[in-house]
C-alpha cells in the first residue's frame, strides 16, 4: 500500500563512477574557510552524488584545505555518511520495534532473495540499495518500507515483492 510523500531525495549526478566534480564548487566556496564546515561539506558532498567519491576527498583536501585523516575519520564514523555508490533507487526496510513485531523480517529476507543482494549492498546494474534503518516514524503502518520519498506500509512480503519488479519494468521501459 502506497501511504504518501514523507521525504525529499536529491537528483544525484547521471554518473556515479566519473564523478563530475565541478558540481561542488559553489558547496566549497560556500563553505571554504568557515569554521565548523567540515559536516556540511561532507553532507553537500554526499547530496551531489549519493555518497562521497573518494575524487571528492581529494578535491576537498585541495580546496577547501581540509585534512584527509579528518575527513575519513569523519565519514567513517557517522553512519549518515556513505563511501560507496549506492543504487538509484534506496530501499530502507523498517526493522524498528512495531515493524519487528509485525514480521519486517521476512519481507526483508523476500526482497533480499528477490533482488540476489545482501543488507546494504547494491544490486550490480545499480538500480536498487537495500538497507535495514531504525523507525521510520509511521509505527501504525507497520510492517513499513520507503523506497526513495516514497512509503509503504501494511506490507507482505509478496507485496513488497511486487512493488520492486514494477519499478524495474518500469525503468527497463
Ligand atoms: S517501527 Fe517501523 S515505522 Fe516505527
Amino acid at each position: 500500500m502506497r501511504i504518501n510523500r514523507i521525504a525529499i531525495q536529491k537528483e544525484k549526478s547521471d554518473s556515479i563512477d566519473t564523478p563530475d566534480l565541478s558540481l561542488m564548487n559553489p558547496l566549497i566556496s560556500k563553505y571554504k574557510g568557515k569554521r565548523g564546515n567540515l559536516i556540511p561539506l561532507l553532507q553537500g558532498t554526499q547530496s551531489l552524488y549519493g555518497y562521497i567519491p573518494k575524487e571528492a576527498f581529494h578535491k576537498l583536501n585541495k580546496e577547501a584545505g581540509i585534512e584527509l585523516n579528518e575527513m575519513y575519520g569523519v565519514a567513517t564514523f557517522y553512519a549518515q555518511f556513505r563511501l560507496s555508490p549506492v543504487g538509484k533507487h534506496i530501499i530502507r526496510m523498517c526493522h524498528g520495534t512495531a515493524c519487528h513485531i509485525q514480521n519486517v523480517t521476512a519481507i526483508t529476507e523476500a526482497l533480499l532473495d528477490h533482488l540476489e543482494v545482501k543488507d546494504g549492498e547494491t544490486t550490480p546494474d545499480r538500480l536498487f540499495t537495500v538497507e535495514t534503518v531504525a523507525c521510520l516514524g509511521c509505527c501504525s503502518l507497520a510492517p513499513v518500507m520507503m523506497i526513495g520519498d516514497e512509503t509503504y506500509g501494511k506490507l507482505t512480503p509478496t507485496e513488497a515483492t511486487k512493488i520492486i519488479k514494477e519499478i524495474k519494468r518500469n525503468e527497463l521501459g
